[in-house]
């Protein structure tokens, strides 16, 4: 069994009541946010790319426990500002007892705000008690999500706010490559440029036989 619950924009933690994980903890400055800093607590902590709406508070959750686990460059970032680190890249798998982490591309750019390069933006597969789900970060519509698609996944989060990722079209299209059993969309309404309608993506969703969940912020899904 394995508890998904949405954070607000992509931040999404996850647990199977072993490990707990954390995939772009922006809880701080996120007018969606359905947690604090203080109230959450991961073992790993997942960032897909170095924008400050998903890297977010890593370094501060892994000051209080939790390995940031990400690019080279963006856990490298992470260690120099007092984080505990993994650094990946992409193609990647990192077991560990339960389950694993692999990390695929996405379409997108992956800087700091200060400017640092964060090496390439990426998407992740994590599996925790045999259910597989995929976090897309920021990216376009790409066809290599076919590749993802024979994962047999059991939950996509795919972002349809559009303008800097792709929109509810493209994400609709995606799900016919990705295959995934359930769709949670993420990446909308947390700004005036990428409001969506989430319910809608839903039942477009379910019209083309994936059960499509528009989780309110602070919303849960259970796998199991
Ligand atoms: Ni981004
Ligand atoms: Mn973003």
């Amino acid at each position: 069994m394995v508890e998904v619950r949405y954070l607000g924009h992509s931040a999404v933690w996850l647990s199977d009541g072993q490990t707990r994980i954390i995939i772009d903890p922006f809880l701080t400055g996120n007018p969606m946010a359905a947690a604090s800093l203080a109230e959450v607590q991961a073992d790993l902590i997942l960032v897909t790319h170095a924008h400050g709406d998903h890297f977010g508070d890593s370094v501060a959750l892994s000051k209080k426990s939790g390995v940031v686990v990400s690019t080279f460059e963006i856990a490298t970032y992470a260690e120099k500002h007092g984080a505990k680190s993994l650094p990946m890249n992409i193609g990647g798998t990192y077991r560990f007892p339960g389950g694993f982490i692999k990390w695929f591309p996405a379409w997108h750019s992956s800087s700091f705000p200060d400017g640092t390069y964060g090496g390439m933006p990426m998407g992740v597969v994590v599996e925790l008690a045999g259910k597989r789900i995929y976090h897309a970060g920021d990216t376009a519509l790409f066809s290599d999500m076919a590749l993802i698609g024979e994962l047999n996944l059991d939950l996509a989060l795919l972002p349809i706010g559009d303008h800097f990722t792709m929109g509810p079209e493209d994400a609709l299209r995606a799900l016919d490559l990705l295959k995934p059993k359930r769709v949670v969309p993420i990446h909308y309404n947390t700004f005036p440029p990428i409001k969506q309608d989430g319910e809608a993506f839903a039942r477009g969703a379910r019209e083309k036989g994936v059960e499509g969940h528009a989780l309110k912020p602070g919303g849960v899904l259970v796998l199991d």
